[in-house]
């Protein structure tokens, strides 16, 4: 295959992938996207194996390697959990990571396999490429897997907040300049071991003083970082297809990160540079007594069937109880009795962007009656009920009354100004953000205590009485 037919292919493959994203963009045009993507995939690996696999011995390895690493990625992405996603990918972005330094390595070490000089007198340009790419690919490992140990409950949420980090931070990257401008001018394989060193202590720092709130944005942060890291790769490489896909990943991770910010009313700055939020006081208990008012199943089916307008909040606890079915055939029953139904989506609600999204669509709820927070939330002053079900955080009105709330400024859905909030979850207690939520004490809110899923089925059974 000739260079040109190659780069070709690669551009093919590039068109591709953004095609994919577009795709992706809306669920009726996302399984198109995902063939887009699939086919852009398939033309780049293809591409790859004919025209840059030099020997018949390095096609064997790849074959071996995309049979190992494709078949232990199918079992691993078939048995999780839904609710465990950002975990993997954040467990994903550090092998993307890791990748990223193998690569520099081998280069330094065996320069003329990639066609950028030969050891001790490697191209400038290729030089600069590999330090930022092995900069970027440690720092992505090591971020990726406190993430992951954080999201995955193996390490605790709470910010770790070490003195004068944003100094040290600073220091650090300065340091990693310094070190990139001496490898590029000596060469010097210690150098590179000690940029490497370097990089994984700042993704350590940049990600440990995180919280848990605030995770959602780091995943997505870190897939930015994976995707810049990759494309540091390419140009190792001098693979068009890894370049394209790189940008691509770590520019859409970097908008994806921008729009997170906004829902949760962050500075996207701060997260680029690692150590954002938990620096307000968490809400302590002030050892006021509340009273909290329950209902049952039977009260909640009564208030639905007599109301005009219901709004639907789901949350993470509607995906942990799989009650996506039984609540659309709950909407059902109340849209044959004439009431109006919609579904308000909080745009960080559950544990990945999109997940209630997925959800809902999975149990065919009509995409005509899901909307995003800002379409939805001046209407549910005019809404009779507000059914929230496993949702926490993102109805939290600390958010936008409490100054000292860690969650102040995050938009909220206005749920407090339906007539009547019914709430389902199992207990009184706190959600992802680890704070109280006021609105299980105001007096138009009702609890229904117990699993999201069989509540909402019981509910189902006495709208029928
Ligand atoms: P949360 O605030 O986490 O609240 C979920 C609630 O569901 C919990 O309070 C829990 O209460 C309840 N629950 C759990 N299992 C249940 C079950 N089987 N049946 C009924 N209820 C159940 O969720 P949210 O309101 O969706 O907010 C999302 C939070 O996650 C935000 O803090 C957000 O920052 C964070 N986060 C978001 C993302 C993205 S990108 N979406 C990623 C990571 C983290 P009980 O234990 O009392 O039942």
């Amino acid at each position: 295959m000739s260079a040109n037919l190659a780069s070709f292919l690669y551009l093919v493959s590039g068109v591709l992938f953004i095609m994919a994203l577009r795709g992706l963009s809306h669920p009726t045009t996302s399984r198109k996207g995902n063939l887009y993507g699939m086919v852009g995939m398939a033309i780049a690996i293809v591409t790859t194996l004919i025209y840059a696999t030099p020997s018949f011995n390095g096609f064997v390895l790849i074959l071996a390697g995309l049979a190992i690493g494709g078949g232990a990625g199918a079992v691993i992405a078939k048995r999780i959990a839904m609710t465990a996603m950002p975990q993997l990918v954040a467990a994903f972005h550090s092998l993307v990571g890791l990748a990223a330094v193998m690569v520099a390595a081998a280069a330094l070490y065996a320069p003329e396999s990639f066609g950028i000089g030969v050891v001790g007198d490697i191209h400038a340009q290729a030089l600069v490429e590999m330090s930022l790419g092995v900069a970027i690919g440690a720092i992505t490992f090591t971020g990726s897997v406190i993430a992951f140990l954080k999201l995955d409950g193996r390490m605790s949420g709470k910010p770790i907040l070490l003195p004068m980090r944003h100094v040290v931070n600073a220091g650090l990257a300065i340091g990693l300049v310094v070190l990139i401008v001496l490898l590029v001018t000596t060469q010097s394989h210690t150098i590179f071991w000690l940029i490497v060193l370097l990089s994984l202590v700042l993704g350590v720092l940049i990600i440990v003083p995180i919280g848990g709130a605030d995770m959602p944005v780091v995943v997505s942060m870190l897939n930015s970082y994976s995707g810049w890291a990759a494309a540091g790769i390419g140009f190792t490489l001098g693979n068009l297809a890894l370049i394209i896909t790189g940008a691509l990943v770590g520019s859409s991770g970097a908008i994806l990160s921008y729009i997170m910010c906004k829902g949760m009313n962050r500075s996207f700055i701060s997260v680029i540079l690692g150590g954002f939020g938990g620096e307000t006081a968490a809400a302590t208990d002030d050892g006021i007594e509340r009273t909290v008012k329950q209902g049952s199943a039977d009260d909640a089916a009564y208030l639905m069937m007599n109301a005009q307008k219901v709004i639907i909040v789901p949350g993470y606890g509607m995906a942990v109880a799989q009650a996506q079915h039984a609540l659309r055939e709950m909407a059902d029953k109340l849209k044959e009795a004439g009431v109006e139904v919609k579904y308000a989506i909080h745009p960080v609600a559950g544990r990945m962007p999109g997940h209630m999204n997925v959800l809902l669509a999975e149990a065919q709820v009509p995409y005509d009656e899901v909307f995003e927070l800002e379409d939805i939330n001046s209407e549910f002053a005019q809404a009779d009920v507000a059914y929230v079900i496993g949702a926490n955080d993102v109805t939290n009105p600390s958010a936008r009354d409490d100054k000292s709330s860690p969650i102040y400024g995050m938009p909220i859905l206005d749920v407090d100004k339906a007539r009547t909030c019914l709430f389902v979850k199992r207990s009184l207690g706190s959600g992802y953000a680890g704070i109280d939520n006021t609105l299980f004490y105001k007096d138009g809110t009702m609890m229904l205590l117990g699993d999201a899923k069989k509540m909402t089925e019981e509910i189902v059974k006495a709208m029928d009485h």
